[in-house]
């Protein structure tokens, strides 16, 4: 049994794989998010570590007796910082925070090989610039600082006492040599930091280390290995079984990602593309990130007055009815792919007495679709060639949307066993191969199709005249609001 536990945003996911790669039992905590200012999101490390224990603690007690090995992943870029006796600083600061925009532009500046040597652009959602922001910002906290974390690697510190991280998440700080999967002393120099306040490099599939024994006895296990793991995309990946050049997935999580795997590190910066390190060995991979994506749908859920986001995704594919009014912008967080742009705002444009929640969550699940085939078009743009994805995250359990999505991409969309399990079930796979690393093709292999979704020629050609609207739509009231 493997135990895979993935330090999401809107909650924690705990999954038991047995050595079938069946899911014998899973269970989640929620978490939420805290806003205290603008572009700011936040979250207390404590509240990861409580709900891990909530998830873990929910699981099968027999199953949990039998696991052998535990993988990691997680929300991806979030600050962990810790003083020297290992005691959180401050509240973590996300992956979606968008404060540290004149961070960026400042390291860009400072540093002409920065895009080189980390295969990205200077984005405010990744480590090094929240750093840059802390010493400029609160430097009695940044003098503080002995130690920073990821999220799951936070938690893996309280669960082993290991500092330690692995190449696809490390390689979302901006400090990381991504091409050499090592620390970048230049990038670390330029945030006044060393070595010395990084954890220990793994590959993905390599132990970290071991439980300790008082979280072995609370969660009934032996003191099992622990897998380094991976960022919550490149566990999902490993999960879907997208290790090999060519193939991709989409997820539809609170961000929305489509990824691409690679053989080799080939950085292309334009359009914000993302170029990391994967979770398997000698692999790399490259992916568009939109900062709201199923989050974007659920907000419209609320403010729409839906029952719940189950209710609005059975009524608009009840409905199946396309948009032909107001159009949505879902950049509730600002956005990275294709603008790189915290200021972005959400917008529904265009709305008339005719509309009602049911034309609006349609909206919303269009303006996502579009904001997502414009990371197709950036990777593509970067040079990656992409025939179809495969689907992962909570959003996959709506068929309608897929259809909306496979139309505003025109692409197949292929929804496998476990998609919605996403990246716990790779961090369980993970675990696994942390005690037998060789085993990377025989393990990683894509699960069963559930089914394919078609482009429907109806809503491709109908998409291909509302997209351009979308498009001018941002370009149009960029600014307006910062
Ligand atoms: C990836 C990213 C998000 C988070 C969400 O660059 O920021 O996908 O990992 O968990």
């Amino acid at each position: 049994m493997y135990l895979g536990l993935d330090i999401g945003t809107s909650g924690v996911k705990a999954v038991l794989v047995d050595d079938a790669q069946m899911i014998v039992d899973q269970a989640t905590a929620p978490l939420s998010v805290s806003r205290p200012q603008p572009l700011w999101s936040e979250q207390d490390p404590k509240d990861w570590w409580r709900a891990t224990n909530e998830a873990v603690l929910k699981l099968d007690t027999r199953a949990r007796r039998a696991v052998r090995a535990i993988g990691l992943s997680g929300q991806m870029h979030g600050a962990t910082l810790l003083d020297v006796h290992g005691d959180v600083i401050r509240p973590a600061i996300l992956w979606n925070d968008g404060r540290s925009a004149a961070s960026c532009q400042a390291m860009t500046e400072a540093c002409p090989e920065l895009h080189e040597i980390t295969g990205n652009l200077a984005m405010p959602g990744f480590t090094a610039p929240k750093l840059y922001w802390l010493r400029e910002n609160e430097p009695e906290n940044f003098k503080k600082v002995a130690r920073v974390l990821l999220p799951k690697d936070y938690v893996r510190w309280l669960m082993s006492g290991d500092a330690a991280s692995d190449m696809s998440d490390s390689a979302g700080t901006l400090w990381m040599d991504v091409g050499a999967r090592d620390w970048s002393d230049t990038m670390l120099g330029l945030t006044g930091l060393d070595r010395s306040h990084m954890p220990d490099l793994y590959e993905g599939t390599q132990a970290t280390g071991v439980l300790k024994q008082s979280i072995a006895d609370q969660w009934s296990m032996a003191r099992v290995p622990i897998a380094a793991g991976g960022g919550d995309n490149a566990a999902g990946a490993v999960g879907s079984g997208i290790i090999e050049p060519g193939e991709g997935f989409v997820s539809l999580g609170t961000s929305g990602v489509v990824f691409m795997a690679d053989d080799a590190f080939r950085p292309n910066v334009a359009g914000a593309v993302h170029t990391f390190c994967h979770a398997v060995p000698d692999t790399w991979h490259r992916m568009s990130v939109i900062l709201s994506a199923a989050s974007a749908v659920d907000f419209v859920a609320r403010i729409a007055g839906f029952a719940s986001e189950a209710d609005l995704y059975d009524q608009t594919a009840d409905a199946k009815r396309p948009g032909r009014g107001a159009v949505y912008l879902p950049y509730l967080s600002g956005e990275r792919t294709p603008h790189n742009d915290p200021n972005a705002k959400g917008a529904f444009f265009g709305l008339t007495h005719e509309d009602t929640p049911l034309t609006m969550a349609q909206a919303a699940l269009e303006g996502v679709a579009f904001a997502l085939a414009d990371g197709v078009d950036g990777l593509r743009a970067a040079g990656t060639s992409i025939d179809g994805l495969s689907v992962i995250g909570g959003g996959s359990r709506s068929i309608w949307w897929g259809r909306v999505i496979a139309s505003a991409m025109n692409l197949p969309l292929t929804y496998r066993e476990s998609s919605a399990v996403g990246p716990a079930f790779g961090a369980a796979r993970l675990a696994r191969l942390c005690l037998d690393e060789d085993a990377i093709s025989d393990i990683c292999t894509p699960p069963a199709i559930d089914h394919v979704v078609e482009p429907d020629p109806l809503l491709v050609s109908l998409y291909a005249e509302r997209r351009p609207i979308f498009t001018q739509l941002y370009q149009a009231t960029k600014g307006l609001l910062s």
